[in-house]
């Protein structure tokens, strides 16, 4: 089925509504660009023939692709027909199903593209709309159907009387086109609206007079089809997200205290029976073992690795370190561009300074160290294994403690050598 379909994504819109310098489709849910989502979803699909519409800061954009996706760029932003208008000409000898996707609306579930898909198919349709009932349908565009519940057309917020703003089925965003009449309604698109844009909803319409087939898919969970384009809408995408991470999570074994107070990255590996207590966060990028307590109040950032069997936090920062298994950090503290052994104990307020002004450094800790609370070591900076530092010890620059011994004070010195 997936040789004959090939998918736009429209992804060159500035972000207006968001007030941002940043691209839309740059904006993080749960610490992830918002255009990774849909990506996913062609990848899963595993649809080969993939045009990527890029317009505003399209280097950046560009950066977040994989390779395989071919890139257009629609320099004047004249609407949704326009941008898939440009795509077009990558579509010359290809015949079949065209699936345009929004890059603004990451909600969606591969099962329900695959079941537009499917249906549109099936049913040899010349435009299958993903549609969705809503209760609140302000600025989306609305279907318009005859007497027969035919589809006849799409009416965008800002055009739509007030008849047709009470309309509470709404335009997803997502259809299904057969290829030759897509290209056939693209051309007679006209920006004849408030906007002066080419809508690419317009194309239903004049699909419609030209007696053509249009049916829809209604869309089952109506979390999926947000579309983000303001601020709010992204903390609403977020939190549904947000919920779809944990339960999964949950499901693989892991006991998250609270989920409404837990934030965990999408994409984050954890290992079974770990428990994350509240008010924890999690970005991307990040390992966890098993068995381990994680939180509450605690920071793990990009590059965190934990083994099995860490206690870590409450109250702490984590950030491109390792830990081995069975090492504790249970209160307080910062670990930064660090590698720590096994069953290394680090006392409550223990900080490595890990930048010097100019650049970050590596603090190594190995195995079955001890460092006292409140000491700083100062990177960068070797503790070797079974080596003891003394409460409020500041480990400077290079003075590296070796195996066995204990250091104290400021500037930490030697007191002690074991057998
Ligand atoms: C669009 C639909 C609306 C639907 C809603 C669903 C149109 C005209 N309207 O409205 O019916 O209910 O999505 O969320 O299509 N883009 C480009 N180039 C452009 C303009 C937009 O690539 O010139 C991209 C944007 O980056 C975005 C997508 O197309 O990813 C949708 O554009 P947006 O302006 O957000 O459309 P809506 O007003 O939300
Ligand atoms: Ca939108």
């Amino acid at each position: 089925m997936n040789k004959n379909i090939a998918v736009i994504i429209l992804a060159a819109g500035k972000s207006t509504r968001m007030k941002s310098d940043i691209p839309k489709v740059l904006h993080p849910i749960c610490a992830r660009p918002m255009l990774g989502y849909v990506l996913d979803l062609v990848y899963g699909l595993k649809i080969k023939n993939v045009i990527a519409v890029l317009g505003h800061r399209h280097q950046d954009v560009r950066k977040q692709l994989k390779p395989g996706i071919k890139v257009v760029i629609q320099k004047r932003l004249a609407g949704t027909a326009d941008a898939v208008k440009m795509a077009m000409p990558l579509l010359k000898n290809f015949k079949g199903t065209v699936l345009v996707l929004y890059a603004d609306n990451p909600l969606l579930k591969k099962e329900t593209i695959r079941k537009l898909l499917y249906y549109h198919i099936k049913n040899n349709l010349d435009a299958t709309l993903l549609t969705a009932k809503v209760d609140k349908p302000a600025g989306y565009g609305r279907i318009l159907r005859d007497k027969y519940a035919s589809i006849y057309g799409i009416v965008e917020d800002k055009d739509a009387d007030d008849f047709q703003k009470d309309i509470q089925e709404i335009n997803t965003g997502i259809i299904c086109f057969n290829k030759d009449k897509l290209a056939y309604a693209l051309r007679a698109v006209r920006p004849n609206n408030l906007k002066k844009e080419y809508y690419l909803t317009d194309t239903i319409g004049i699909l419609y007079k030209k007696g053509c087939l249009i049916d829809s898919v209604t869309i089952p969970d109506i979390n999926e089809a947000l579309g983000i384009n303001s601020r709010s809408e992204l903390a609403k995408a977020n939190s549904i997200m947000q919920k779809r991470v944990n339960e999964e999570l949950m499901q693989s074994g892991i006991t998250i205290v609270d989920p409404d107070s837990t934030f965990i990255g999408y994409g984050v590996k954890i290992g079974t029976d770990t428990t994350i207590y509240p008010f924890t966060v999690i970005e991307s990028d990040v390992k966890i073992g098993k068995r381990c307590f994680i939180g509450p109040f605690v920071h793990l950032r990009e590059g965190t690795r934990l083994g099995d069997n860490i206690t870590a936090g409450n109250f702490l920062e984590i950030v491109r370190s390792s830990i081995s298994s069975g090492t504790f950090l249970k209160h307080l503290g910062y670990i930064g561009d660090s590698r720590i052994g096994r069953n290394v104990n680090i006392g409550a307020g223990t900080v490595v300074a890990n930048f010097d002004g100019k650049k970050k450094n590596t603090t190594v800790i190995n195995d079955n160290a001890f460092i006292g609370c409140d000491t700083v070591l100062v990177a960068p900076v070797k503790i070797g294994k079974s080596a003891r530092t003394g409460a409020g010890a500041v480990v400077t620059k290079n003075k590296n403690v070796p195996d066995g011994v204990t250091v104290v004070g400021v500037p930490a010195r030697i007191i002690k050598k074991r057998e």
